[in-house]
């Protein structure tokens, strides 16, 4: 067991790491997206109640969990199981997906996350001025991003180091030095092209309706006839879990930094919060009013329906190369988003990290060059099969489901096995601030509910995906290769865990015998 762990410098310090973890592509990019394809103001009420019956309490769950396991030694799910349900030999083995899921996205989200930081420097070189006249053009620019080595692998390689960089130097000299000044950058950028968007009026003379305020109302009318419909209450989960970065292992790990004594309820309320704020307000107010501005009614679902990226890397070129200095608002736009980015995908790296030096007392460097290595590998495929469907695979594998289930895992453990007499008692050491009573119902039997719900009609909805049906069957070997690669990295990281375990088992038994050697002496 790793004795001298880090831990966080600051309380502003661990707010803004788990703030920047959750502040994300996800929020600039995902959530105009989901929102788009889900009929706008439609979207927002299950979006809401997702917050407050989901992601809130798993929030709450995952940092008293993490710190609770932190005590322990212990930064990871398998660990931190196995402290909560210690006589259950098999728990251990579901943590696994705690380390699995965010090495599994980080493998694409830093990828996509490169495109980000070229899209940025070429945008502040003028590169894309004359692409950005056209859609067809703009689309072409992308999809040469995507295909051509040049300069994208560069760009990759630079990503890459950036959060080995951040993490190299550890939790607090790292991870939360790095947030302390990127958040506020980040706010600043978004604030920026906030106002630069609200401030668009109506763009075209002709078309007076395709105006700024009712491309707010496109989000903020609400629209009671889709509640009905479970693929919106499915969308609307899937991005709240995405977008505070919960159910997956990452707070999880962030909290076991934790002392005892620090507040988990008002701190863990406070990042949900700087997400939410950042996500609905600023990022609510850029790309969906300024597409609908530009774009009108019609074409903006068109565009979100078209692909997952058409709105942040074809659509927004477009409109910002229409403002006076379209060079400098195109890179704020995808330098903001470069910034927010990495600030996510080094909380994707921190579990596999602590995990070596926890259950395997490895140094941080020696865990960082082994995880620079495997990670490195790993990303190769998706860098250079993009277009066959893989990223698709992992995200619905690691993005999506592992989310549901590690979620579903963790509440159990929290509210059945540990009590929630006990668990209510553990969120409150040290607290700042008492959760409302109604949360220990809510946690306790609306959570794991509404999850174990979300999980069925989610695999019934996702037969096509699961059976391929709709893979165009030049791609299947890369999907089915992209499953089975997952599979046995799922299974890779079970044996660690068994060997961790043995390891510790008989170091403690070696332990034990010297000590009766001492006493029989
Ligand atoms: N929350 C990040 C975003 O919105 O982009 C993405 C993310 C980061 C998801 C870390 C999951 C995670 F563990």
């Amino acid at each position: 067991m790793a004795k001298n762990r880090d831990s966080w410098a600051s309380r502003l310090g661990v707010i803004l790491a788990v703030a920047g973890s959750a502040v994300g592509l996800g929020n600039f990019l995902r959530f105009p997206v989901q929102a788009v394809q889900n009929g706008g103001g439609a979207f927002m009420i299950p979006y809401f109640i997702s917050l407050l019956l989901l992601g809130i309490p798993l929030m709450w769950v995952e940092w008293t969990l993490g710190r609770y396991g932190g005590g322990f030694g212990h930064g990871t799910a398998p660990g931190i199981f196995h402290s909560i349900w210690r006589k259950n030999r098999f728990i251990k083995y579901f943590g696994v997906i705690g380390i699995f899921g965010p090495l599994a996205i980080f493998v694409y989200y830093t990828y996509i996350e490169s495109w980000t930081l070229g899209f940025g420097v070429l945008g502040l070189l003028g590169k894309m001025k004359t692409a950005a006249l056209h859609k067809d053009t703009m689309q072409a620019f992308l999809s040469n991003y995507q295909t051509n080595l040049w300069p994208s692998y560069l760009f990759f390689l630079l990503t890459f180091f950036a959060n080995m960089y951040v993490i190299f130097h550890g939790v607090s000299k790292g991870i939360e030095r790095f947030s302390r000044w990127a958040m506020p950058t980040l706010l600043i950028m978004a604030l920026v092209l906030m106002i630069r968007v609200l401030t668009l009026g109506a763009p075209y003379p002709e078309h007076s309706d395709w105006n700024v305020l009712n491309g707010l109302g496109y989000l903020w009318n609400p629209d009671f006839s889709a509640l009905l419909d479970p693929k919106v209450w499915l969308a609307a989960a899937g991005q709240i879990f995405f977008t505070l970065s919960v159910g997956i292992g990452v707070i999880l790990t962030y909290a076991s930094y934790l002392k005892k004594t620090h507040d988990v309820v008002l701190s863990g309320l406070t990042s949900v919060s700087t997400n939410e704020f950042i996500e609905v307000v600023i990022a609510g107010s850029i790309v969906i009013p300024a597409a609908f501005a530009f774009l009108g009614p019609m074409e903006i679902e068109g565009v979100a329906k078209s692909g997952a990226f058409n709105l942040g890397f074809v659509t927004m070129p477009m409109i910002l190369n229409r403002f006076p200095w379209p060079q400098f608002f195109t890179g704020l736009w995808f330098l903001l988003l470069f910034l927010a980015g990495v600030t996510s995908s080094v909380s994707l790296v921190q579990p596999a990290i602590a995990f070596l030096e926890d259950e395997f007392n490895i140094s941080r460097r020696k865990a960082v060059m082994i995880f620079a290595v495997v990670s490195f590998i790993l990303t190769q495929p998706v860098v250079f099969w993009f277009s066959k469907g893989i990223v698709d695979e992992m995200d619905f594998w690691a993005g999506t489901v592992a989310l549901v289930v590690f979620a579903l895992i963790e509440v159990i453990l929290f509210t059945w096995v540990f009590g929630m007499d006990n668990a209510w008692e553990e969120i409150h050491q040290g607290a700042d601030l008492m959760v409302p009573r109604i949360y220990k119902f809510i946690m306790k039997y609306i959570t794991p509910t509404l999850l174990l719900v979300i999980l069925v009609s989610w695999l019934v909805q996702s037969k096509d995906i699961i059976f391929m049906t709709k893979v165009p069957p030049e791609n299947r070997p890369f999907v089915l290769g992209t499953r089975l690669a997952l599979l046995g990295s799922l299974l890779f990281l079970a044996i660690l865990v068994n060997i961790a375990w043995r390891r510790r088992e008989a170091l403690a038994k070696a332990e034990r015998s010297k000590e009766e050697e001492i006493d029989e002496k």
